[in-house]
C-alpha cells in the first residue's frame, strides 16, 4: 500500500519554527483529539491495532520513528523524522510504531474521541473484517 502524506508549511523567523495544522484545512478531518507519544521505552512496538472509524496524522515533532501500515493486503514501512511532514493513517489500517528514538515525540491527530469500540486488536479479526485476502495468524 502507498502511504499518503501532508506536508506543511514551518514558519520560521529569527525567533525560530512554527507549524499550523488546521482540521478539514491541512487535512482531510477535522481534529476532534490530539495525543501524543514520548519517552518511550527502549526496543518498544507500540499500536497493534486497527480502527473501524477514526482517521488519524502521525507528526514525529521531535526525534524519529518508523510505521509500519497494512491494509490487509499488503504492507510497508515508513520513517517520520520531518515536524512538517504528517502520515495519514485512514480507517481499516493496521498499524505498528517501532525504532522510537530516545528523543522521539510522535504526535497524533485523531477526528474521534477515545473510543475504546473503534478498536481492533486481534490482527485476524482485522484481516476478517477489512475484507482483504492477508495470511491468517494460526
Ligand atoms: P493505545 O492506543 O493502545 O496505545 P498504542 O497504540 O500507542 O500502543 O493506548 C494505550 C492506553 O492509553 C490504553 O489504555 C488506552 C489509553 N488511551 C486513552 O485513554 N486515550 C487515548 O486517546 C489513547 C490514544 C489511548
Amino acid at each position: 500500500m502507498e502511504p499518503s502524506f501532508y506536508e506543511f508549511r514551518k514558519i520560521e523567523d529569527a525567533k525560530g519554527n512554527l507549524v499550523a495544522v488546521e482540521g478539514l484545512r491541512d487535512i482531510p478531518f477535522e481534529i476532534k483529539r490530539v495525543y501524543y507519544i514520548f519517552a518511550v521505552t527502549e526496543g518498544a512496538r507500540r499500536g497493534f491495532h486497527a480502527h473501524r472509524e477514526l482517521q488519524q496524522l502521525l507528526i514525529c515533532v521531535h526525534g524519529s520513528c518508523k510505521v509500519l501500515l497494512d491494509d490487509g493486503l499488503t504492507k510497508t514501512v515508513v520513517t517520520l523524522t520531518d515536524p512538517c511532514r504528517g502520515l495519514f493513517v485512514e480507517k481499516m489500517i493496521w498499524r505498528e510504531m517501532f525504532d522510537f528514538s530516545p528523543d522521539a515525540v510522535l504526535l497524533v491527530l485523531a477526528s474521534e474521541h477515545y473510543n475504546e469500540e473503534d478498536y481492533i486488536r486481534n490482527y485476524n479479526e482485522f484481516l476478517r473484517v477489512c475484507g482483504n485476502k492477508g495470511d491468517l495468524i494460526d
